[in-house]
This record gives structure tokens, sequence and C-alpha cells, in this order.
């Protein structure tokens, strides 16, 4: 077991290089198997998420081979169709692998991907809409049997909600199905287009990306190519997060503006400093951070439930009363405890978390109950008077990489200890 050790009050300063997607690159390996030949993905980031991403890809039959943050991948023909259980469970959205491998081979098992930290996870859209496009499916004893024997048609799907999983899994269902796909009311985040032009550059034929509105146009091959994975916008909102704790000054490289368009004004009234240039945003807090009146967290490009429960930390020692709804998941308030153990002053009601600053938090024995949730607890670590220990950091390495070290190289004192 390891555990993440802090100690807090040092600002942060410095610059640091923002991540590759954790939610892009892991639909963008899914989408190699639809490609022939040899894919090679740059600044993919080092994370377990991604390593189990290729677990899957070889159990399917591919090669993966991974070098830093390059990957590379080889679809050998025949592909399999069967994803093993174990591998599903390890990662919740080993779901996106569901439209590729039925793109490709048109028959796939895989378990059901089952709830997690965030609450029930369904896929009844998921599901829908591939049976719209040909596919039948069962689903018995937690197993989803998947076949299309005459392979994938094109259709006109209609989410009722702007999944972007939902929205992934049509896409890469549809770009080797026969005729064309239409999805509405699709997801817009930035990784639904990075998808779509990775997927552009093997050869498809795909227009909306990033509108609600997206187009495939289902084409016979498609061929490896050479892509970069797009930087991680929630990574670099967990590090203004850190920058607005500990009161430094950051500059994110490989940060857009573009995709933190609900992120930075947020940020302002908190009274940070930003400034974005075309490859990296400069953050900075001088005084006492302010509280935001109200955040929702919304599809993009609305406030991105992802960067929640860091914001929340940075919020926990703002002067005043900050008000959040969480309107994406059910259960997503599990730092707020965790928090509370460090001295917050947080009431979380069904969506509803109401914070009320106090003037500093203090170092406590806590767990990381999920993902972004832990990533919460070591940005409020940085500014809390003391030591704080994290563990079951197992799920902060799903989606960080090598935080420790990120918030060392930044002048954090931040330790990985096992135990
Ligand atoms: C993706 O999850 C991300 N994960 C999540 O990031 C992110 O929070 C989420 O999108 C929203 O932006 C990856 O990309 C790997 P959804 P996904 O389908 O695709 C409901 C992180 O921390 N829904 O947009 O699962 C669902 O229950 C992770 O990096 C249905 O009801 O999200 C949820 O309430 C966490 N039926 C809402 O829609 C369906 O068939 C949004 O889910 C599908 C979804």
């Amino acid at each position: 077991m390891q555990k993440l050790v802090i100690e807090g009050g040092n600002r942060l300063s410095g610059e640091l290089n923002i991540q590759g997607a954790k939610n892009s690159a892991l639909p963008l390996l899914a989408a190699c198997i639809l490609a022939d030949g040899e894919t090679m993905l740059h600044n993919c980031p080092r994370l377990s998420d991604v390593y189990a991403a290729c677990r899957i890809l070889g159990s399917l039959g591919c090669e993966c081979k991974a070098d830093v943050n390059d990957i590379t991948v080889k679809a050998l023909s025949p592909c399999g169709c069967c994803v093993p259980d174990e591998l599903m469970r390890e990662m919740r959205s080993s779901i996106v692998f569901l439209g590729a491998v039925l793109g490709r081979v048109g028959e796939c098992s895989l378990s059901f991907p089952g709830g997690c930290e965030l609450g029930p996870r369904p896929i009844d859209m998921h599901l829908a809409a591939l049976r719209k496009m040909g596919a039948e499916i069962t689903e018995r004893y937690g197993l989803l049997h998947c076949v299309c024997k005459s392979g994938l048609r094109g259709a006109d799907i209609n989410l009722g909600f702007p999944s972007v999983g939902a929205t992934e899994n049509v896409m890469l269902a549809a770009v080797r199905a026969r005729g064309v796909t239409r999805i509405l009311n699709a997801a817009r985040e930035p990784e639904i287009t990075d998808l779509a032009q990775f997927l552009k550059c093997c050869g498809a034929r795909i227009t909306g990306e990033g509108s609600g509105a997206v187009t495939v146009e289902g084409v016979e091959k498609l061929h490896g190519c050479e892509y970069s994975v797009m930087p991680d916008r929630i990574a670099a909102a967990t590090m203004m997060s850190a920058a607005a704790v500990t009161g430094g000054e950051l500059e994110l490289i490989g940060a857009r503006a573009s995709d933190l368009g609900a992120v930075i004004p947020v940020f302002e009234e908190m009274g940070c400093r930003i400034y974005t240039y075309s490859d990296r945003l400069y953050i900075s807090r001088r005084g006492q951070l302010s509280a935001v009146s109200l955040i929702r967290t919304m599809p993009y490009p609305g406030f991105p439930t992802d960067a929640q429960a860091p914001v929340m930390a940075a919020l926990a020692t703002a002067c005043g009363t900050s008000m959040i709804v969480e309107n994406i998941f059910e259960n997503r308030y599990r730092h707020v405890d965790e928090l509370a153990r460090m001295g917050a002053s947080i009431k979380a009601e069904g969506k509803v978390a109401v914070i009320d600053g106090v003037p500093r938090l203090y170092g406590a024995k806590v767990r990381a109950m999920d993902l972004r949730g832990g990533a919460a607890l070591a940005v409020a670590a940085l500014g809390a008077e003391g030591i704080t220990e994290i563990s079951d950091i197992k799920y902060i390495d799903r989606g960080y990489e090598s935080l420790e070290s990120q918030l060392r190289a930044l002048g954090a004192k931040a330790r990985r200890e096992s135990f």
C-alpha cells in the first residue's frame, strides 16, 4: 500500500508541462483497434488507466508497446472480441472498447462495467445506440454479448443526454459502418474533438465534432497514423487549484485556454490573476482567496464535473461562502468528509455543497475515495498547516502522472511512502 505525505505551507512556483489527457488517451487507444497496421500515440500520460487499456488491447490480440509517453499499437487480424472480466473491472471506462471491437469484428463480449465510486454508471444510451446500428445485444449474469454479423449500419442517434462515453462509442462503431451516422445531442467535450481528429488522421470521414451534431460517413478501412494526445484540461485545473491554495504562481505549459472556458472565470472570481497564451496559461494569486457564489457542473462547455473536487479544496479556505451544484454524477462529494477531517466546513446535501471558508486547514490522515476527490485532498494538503497523509492513492494514480513528483518540482514538500 502507498500513501502521499504532504507538508503544507510552501508557495508553488515555476513551470509545469501539463500531461496528456487521460480521457482522450483512453478512447484513442480503443480506436487503434479499428486501424489496420501500426499507430503511434504521442503524449500519452503514464497512468494506471492507460496501462489497463493497453492490457485490454493485448487481450484482443493487438501488439501494444509503451515507451515513456509514446504508445505504439499494431492491430493484427483477426482481432479478438472478448474483453476479460478482470480487465473490465479495472477501469469503468473500458466500455468504450465495445464500439471499437464491434466496428472491427462485428462481435464483442464484455462484462457490464458496473457502478464505480461516483455512483451508478449506466450504459443504457450506449446500448440503445448500438442496437439502432444493428447490434444484437444480450445482457445476462452481468455479461454483455453483442453481435452484428452483417456489420453495423449507419443510423440517426439522438442522445437523451450529451454523454461523453456514449458519443465516443457511437463514433467508434460508426467509422467503419455501412452508411452515415448522425449523432444529435452529442457531447461537445474537447476529448470528442480529439478522438474525431485522430480518426480522421486514420482516414475516417467525420464532421461536426465539438458541436452537438456529429456526422460520420462509414468507410471500408482505416489505416494507422501518428498522433499526439491533447493536454489534460482537468490536470491543468487541478494545478490551478494548487496555485490558488498556496498563493503561488505557475506557468502551465500545454494548457489550452479554449478547453478551460468555464474554469478560468471561477479562478478569476476567487482572486487569481490569469494570462493565457496559445500554448500555456499563467496563474498567480496575491492575498486572500475569495469565495465563489455559485458553480454548477455541466456538460461542456459548462464547468467540468471533474474539476469540482479540486476547486472545492481551494474554496475551503476562501473568504466567504461558496456553493457548488453537482449536476453530472450522483455521488461526487465523497471528498467532503475527508476535507472536514482537515478542518473544512462544508455541508453537502444531494447535488448541493455549501462551503464556508475557514482561515486554514490542518494536516490529517485522510483517504482518497475516487480519482478527483483524491487530487482535491492533495490540493488541500498543500495549503494546510502541518502534515497530511493520503492513503488509497491508487485512485490518484489512475489520472495523475506521479502527482508527488509534479508537486515537488514546483516547490511542494510531497513524497510517496509505502506502508
Ligand atoms: C467521462 O465519463 C469521463 N471519463 C469522466 O471523467 C467525466 O466525468 C464524464 O465523462 C463527464 O464529463 C472518461 O472519459 C474516461 P458520461 P462518462 O457518459 O463517459 C449518465 C474522470 O475523473 N449516463 O458523460 O462515463 C451517467 O451516469 C472521469 O476523469 C447515463 O445515464 O460520462 C452520468 O450521470 C470521471 N446513461 C452522466 O450521464 C448512459 O448510457 C454523464 O456520463 C451514459 C451516461
